[in-house]
């Protein structure tokens, strides 16, 4: 179902989600706010891992955590039985802070520093991802140090990029993260790491792109990763145990984007690897996926007051709301699009097409081009669907405006999870120069 058909309307005529009046949790936390549907995030993790089992693959759903990471995130996929990809010492802290079990923790990014490394492997993550050279050395070191053996994956580059309804084959990545399969790259990357014994290579990983629709370029994956492992055990005698996906499975923004559940092809793409298996004389393999916007996506929204309407004759009208790049920059980063509804007026029949435009002082700052609503004025709370991932995460203070706080609802209940920022924090950081005083 698509996302802004899920909600319902209060006996106030607003508009309801998870359960809460939208207007009467405006009242109580202010705009701009994100709100998050927890039944929303716990039934598609229970969908990932039931499809996953349904398949018959042994291995694990890793939530990608740079959707969203907040402590209270963390909990509720814990208690789901997922595990989470984390790529920097601030992920991971917050993890630490949930008390997430290390061993469920993946430690993912192209530039981890020592430090991370460091703070990874006394956590004792399940397994850290090398995307370097470099960092082989780095992170064998420092295992020696820590005296652990620390299991390892390869992030490798297949040649697949895709992206919504199209993907592209190449031999070449032009891209910074994992090492290339057709260069020579990821086999030299082996070969180094079997040189260390602090090292343990449990798996090869690999992530193809974002708001994925189709099956064929994670089948083309199966294929090219179970090949190299194929090369690698006849070869260099290494025999690896798992193999991720990475994420990307799409969500709905729009009514453009299909209607499916994310995890939909869990099973296909099973039987495509272990058929790979099968035809190469490899083990079945551990499957893993590591989905992020799929998760959280859909179960968030975000809340704005309405501050003033613009008309520019002819041309189009500006509906300015309290927030806008601060709080979600994935328009202005890649005109991304989204879908909007008047929360004080849900059934109210849309007759106009407007842009809705944000706070910031940039004239690029846009939530949504071309938004089909209601007629809009000063006062009207607006709210813009499938804000769940990659918003709140790519938060800024841009004019020093605060991040808007993030309220937890289940069934009717509501509670903030994020706290508002505050003036005084905006400035806890800032000191002055000695001679300044
Ligand atoms: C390695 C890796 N895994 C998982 C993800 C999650 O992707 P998505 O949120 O599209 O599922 C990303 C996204 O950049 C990624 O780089």
């Amino acid at each position: 179902m698509k996302p802004w058909e899920k909600i319902s309307v209060s006996a106030a005529g607003n508009m309801v989600f998870g359960g809460c009046d939208c207007i009467e949790l405006v009242k109580e936390y202010g705009t701009p706010l994100y709100v998050l549907d927890e039944r929303v995030v716990r039934e598609v993790c229970r969908g990932f891992d039931s499809a996953l089992r349904g398949a018959g693959a042994q291995g694990r759903v890793y939530y990608a955590s740079k959707a969203l990471s907040t402590t209270a995130l963390y909990r509720i996929i814990e208690q789901e039985g997922l595990g989470i990809d984390v790529v920097s010492g601030g992920e991971l802290y917050t993890a630490q802070n949930a008390s997430f079990p290390g061993e469920r923790i993946v430690f993912h990014g192209n530039n981890k520093t020592p430090d991370e490394l460091r703070m990874a492997v006394e956590y004792g993550v399940g397994c850290i991802v090398i995307d370097s050279h470099e960092e082989i050395g780095t992170l064998a070191d420092i295992a020696r140090d820590c005296r652990k053996t620390v299991r390892v994956s390869l992030r490798v580059k297949p040649g697949i990029e895709a992206h919504t309804h199209e993907f592209v084959l190449t031999a070449i990545d032009d891209c910074k993260f994992g090492l290339g399969l057709y260069d020579g790259e990821a086999r030299l990357a082996v070969k180094e790491i079997l040189t260390r014994k602090e090292l343990k290579l449990i798996g090869l990983h690999c992530h193809i792109g974002s708001q994925i629709f189709e099956k064929e370029p994670f089948f083309i994956a199966a294929d090219r990763l179970t090949d190299f492992a194929l090369s690698i055990k006849k070869d260099l005698d290494t025999e690896i145990k798992e193999i991720s996906f990475g994420g990307g499975f799409g969500i709905m923004y729009t009514e453009k984007d299909a209607e499916a559940e994310p995890y939909e092809f869990i099973g296909e793409m099973v039987e495509a690897l272990y058929k790979n298996c099968d035809e190469k004389g490899l083990p079945h393999y551990d499957f893993c996926i590591e989905p992020g916007r799929a998760i959280v996506g859909e179960a968030g929204i975000t809340l704005y007051t309405v501050g003033t309407v613009k008309r520019v004759p002819g041309v189009r009208t500006y509906v300015s709301v309290d927030g806008g790049m601060g709080d979600n920059p994935r328009h202005m980063l890649y005109g991304s699009e989204y879908t909007a509804k008047l929360v004080n007026k849900p059934t109210a029949a849309a007759t106009e097409t407007l842009a809705i435009a944000g706070r910031y002082c940039e004239s690029g700052d846009i939530l949504i081009k071309e938004a089909k609503l209601p007629p809009c004025q000063a006062g009207d709370v607006l709210a813009v669907f499938s804000t769940g991932a990659y918003n709140y995460s790519m938060a800024s203070n841009y004019n020093r405006v605060p991040i808007p706080a993030m309220v937890l609802v289940n069934e009717g209940k509501h509670a903030q999870i994020v706290k508002r920022q505050s003036y005084e924090q905006l400035i806890e950081n800032d000191t002055m120069a000695p001679w300044q005083k």
